[in-house]
């Protein structure tokens, strides 16, 4: 039986909203917040990853102590993530936690990373040093849960996303979709995306709606733009490739490439399936760039295709309170025969956005992080 530490998961929690700091600049490190507590109850440093390439969270906790004159020899330390074991852009946090003298480490979960997995554990034990772990590991893994796909899967934590009616339509038979929920539930939108490393929709959302895909009702740095799209049909004027966007891509002449990266567009060209690009394929490639999470904005093809394939995590659902009538609609292609067979999300839950509805739910294809 797991007896629960409750000031071990209270410190836990401010190291967990420390790390949430480093969301818009430690991409795609890890988000790792960090807390040093000398008995009894004293927080003598605290600290978090700040920015890619920079200190850890480890690092800059020991900065604060120091800053703040305090001792931090024989303090616990409180880690969201196994401190590393490896030189990377800054030295191993794991031995200079042993350098400093730190007593006791609470790690919230080991870390995924091949080059560490339990290696920073074992130095620390094997200096002598307590360790507890993991502790909140739930949350801890949920913090940075596109790390986490990424080096267990090799792909990014997916999110799909879409407004519909509360009869499941994305848009009306005429194409048009602008808008199904209130303001609110825009802005919210682009929280999420914020919280994105890529944005993707397919073509024909560009050919409908002609998106942007940017943060603009909130602050937040903007994702990479992405757009499936197997035969390079894509307009060079669309907005989206005013910044910067990757198309992906199955097949498509040479001609068609060449006057689209004239215009700025990164063409990448991967395997085909079914006469689409293949996701599987797509999903390993975002990986390989970086992208840890990733938000699929529609329209109801792309979802419909990532749904059909398992290869989704999260379903976020802004629902007005509108009923749209016939349309293309969230599952729109899928057919089941059976109840049992039908799509089912674990730990759905829904809140108020505004005039509109959330309703959030993991999809039961989604492996434990
Ligand atoms: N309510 C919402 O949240 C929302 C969001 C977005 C869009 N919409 C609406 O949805 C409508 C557009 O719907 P849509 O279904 O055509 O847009 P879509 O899903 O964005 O794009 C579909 C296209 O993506 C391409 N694609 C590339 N690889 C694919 C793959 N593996 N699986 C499936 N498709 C793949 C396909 O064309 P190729 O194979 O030729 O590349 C396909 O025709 C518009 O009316 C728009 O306003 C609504």
């Amino acid at each position: 039986m797991t007896v629960k530490n409750v000031t071990d998961e209270y410190y836990m929690r401010r190291a967990l909203s420390l790390a949430w700091r480093g969301l818009d600049e430690a991409r795609p490190n890890p988000m790792v917040g960090c807390v040093l507590v000398q008995e009894p109850d004293r927080v003598v440093g605290e600290g978090w990853h700040a920015r890619y390439g920079g200190p850890h969270a480890e690092a800059a906790a020991l900065a604060d102590a120091e800053r703040r004159g305090e001792n931090v020899r024989g303090a616990t330390a409180y880690v969201t993530l196994e401190p590393c074991s490896h030189f990377g852009k800054t030295p191993p946090c794991a031995p200079r936690l042993v350098e400093e003298g730190i007593a006791r480490v609470v790690a919230g979960s080991v870390d995924p990373n091949p080059k560490v997995a339990g290696r920073g554990l074992e130095i620390l034990r094997n200096a002598g040093v307590q360790v507890s772990a993991p502790c909140l590991e739930g949350e801890c893994k949920r913090l940075n849960r596109g790390f986490f796909r990424r080096h267990t899967l090799n792909r990014p934590w997916v999110t799909l996303k879409a407004a519909v009616g509360l009869d499941g339509r994305m848009a009306l038979p005429s194409g048009e979709s602008k808008w199904i929920t209130g303001e609110t539930a825009r802005t919210w939108a682009h929280l999420l995306r914020a919280e994105h490393d890529g944005v993707l929709v397919g073509v024909g959302t560009v050919l409908a709606d002609d998106p942007e895909l940017t943060v603009r009702h909130t602050c937040g740095k903007s994702p990479l733009r992405i757009i499936l799209d197997s035969g390079l049909s894509i307009p060079p004027a669309a907005r989206v490739l005013r910044g910067k966007c990757l198309v992906l891509a199955a097949e498509g002449d040479e001609a068609k490439q060449k006057t689209l990266e004239r215009v700025g567009a990164e063409i990448c060209r991967l395997p085909g399936k079914g006469g689409h690009v293949d996701l599987g394929a797509a999903l390993g490639e975002l990986a390989r760039r970086g992208v840890q999470c990733l938000m699929v904005e529609g329209g109801p093809k792309v979802l419909s295709a990532f749904i059909e394939a398992g290869l989704c995590d999260l379903l976020t659902l802004f629902t007005a309170a509108s009923v749209m009538g016939e349309g293309p609609g969230l599952g729109s292609g899928l057919r089941f025969d059976f109840m049992g067979d039908a799509i089912r999300l674990r730990e759905a839950r829904s809140r108020r956005a505004g005039d509109d509805l959330l309703v959030e739910g993991i999809f039961e294809c989604s492996p434990a992080l």
